[in-house]
């Protein structure tokens, strides 16, 4: 591989220049004043991402991949009085009722195949016969298929029981829509090197102002109870336990980034039309989507294996030409791939993929 890697992966990103040279700006001591001005600048920046958060939610940032921060959300926000049903269409959000498993909490877990749209009937019959149902947690996009959920029907039910919502946004985070008030949103998990372009180290979690002002409950972890990470980034700056201080470098620069370039609606766009060209050359050689075009989120698309390809083969004749694609989860992992097109990708990164893949698809094996 050359020494410019295209990483068509769900995250980690190619990072752009900017990015990259940030990570190397300063040696920092994580409780030096300078670092809680950056902690609480990236917390800043980071719910004004989306600026119907902005004057309802607030963020911490903890040291660790997406898991922590879905992790740290469920630990220290599902209830222990109360029950979460988890909607899952993927591995993501089997791995959400696998969390709170593991953290004892009272849950109800609604498992829909891989393929299937969230089942808001099903949804709909669970609650009438579990009764003490009191929050949803689910994922906005679904890496296992690239399937965008339907937020917006799963929110009305939320809304109109009056369960707050717990959301896996790791991978949507920076590039879909997210409407707190419709989808009731009490709080998302999201993390620093999908969509924000970011380095992989950083996680956070956003959630509503009432959540941080509760009576502080007993928390079932100590690296990941975010009210110690609230009184101590929202007071003097500084966070639990030793912050990794050169990727937070890195995520300044990244959100900064994202600003000066339109925010995340202008991300979006660039990552759908970044896919619909790599769809259109799949499509020219018989590469079946997996997904309808309208179920597809605009970060990552899952394809068929042609018949005369297995996957290993197209993954290494893709990386010998500087191109990282990924694998399917599970039962999937025989019959798919998949191409996510965040990060710093070139029109002549397209171009050469889009090459790469004719030679790869007819050379088959
Ligand atoms: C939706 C979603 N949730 C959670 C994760 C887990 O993130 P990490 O591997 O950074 O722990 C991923 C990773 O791809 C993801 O796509």
């Amino acid at each position: 591989m050359g020494t410019r890697a295209v990483l068509l992966n769900p995250g980690p990103v190619t990072l752009s220049e900017r990015v990259r040279s940030a990570l190397t700006s300063g040696d920092w001591c994580h409780r030096e004043p300078e670092f809680a001005q950056l902690t609480r600048e990236i917390n800043a920046k980071l719910v004004a991402v989306y600026p119907e958060m902005r004057d309802a939610f607030e963020a911490v940032m903890l040291t660790g991949s997406g898991t922590s921060a879905v992790e740290a959300m469920l630990a220290s926000f599902a209830p222990d009085d109360g029950r979460t049903l988890v909607v899952a269409n993927g591995v993501y959000g089997e791995r959400m009722a696998r969390i709170l498993a593991a953290h004892r909490k009272p849950c109800e877990l609604l498992q829909l195949p891989w393929l299937s749209p969230l089942d808001i009937n099903a949804v709909l019959g669970l609650l009438d016969r579990v009764s003490d149902i009191t929050h949803i947690a689910t994922v906005h996009h679904e890496t296992t298929t690239g399937r965008l959920n339907d937020m917006d029907a799963l929110g009305k039910v939320c809304r109109e029981r009056k369960l707050p919502m717990l959301l896996d946004g790791v991978s949507s985070f920076g590039a879909e829509q997210f409407d707190p008030i419709g989808w009731n949103l009490e709080a998302v998990a999201g993390t620093a090197n999908k969509c924000l372009h970011g380095v992989p180290g950083l996680s956070f979690v956003i959630a509503r102002r009432r959540n941080w002002a509760r009576a502080r409950p007993e928390v079932g972890s100590v690296y990941l109870d975010l009210y110690g990470y609230y009184a101590g980034q929202h007071g003097d700056g500084y966070s639990p336990f030793t912050q990794s201080v050169q990727v937070a470098l890195a995520l300044r620069e990244a959100l900064d980034e994202l600003d000066e370039s339109g925010g995340w609606q202008a991300r979006r766009e660039i990552y759908r039309q970044r896919a619909a060209r790599i769809h259109a050359e799949l499509t020219a050689l018989n590469v079946e989507s997996v997904l309808n075009d309208n179920d597809c989120s605009c970060v990552l698309r899952s394809y068929l294996l042609p018949a005369n390809l297995s996957y290993p083969v197209l993954h290494d004749d893709l990386k010998a030409q500087g191109f990282v694609i990924y694998a399917g989860q599970g039962e999937l992992a025989k019959r798919i791939f998949r191409l996510a097109c965040m990060g710093d990708i070139r029109q002549a990164d397209l171009n050469a993929l889009c090459s790469a893949l004719q030679a790869a698809v007819a050379g088959g094996r």
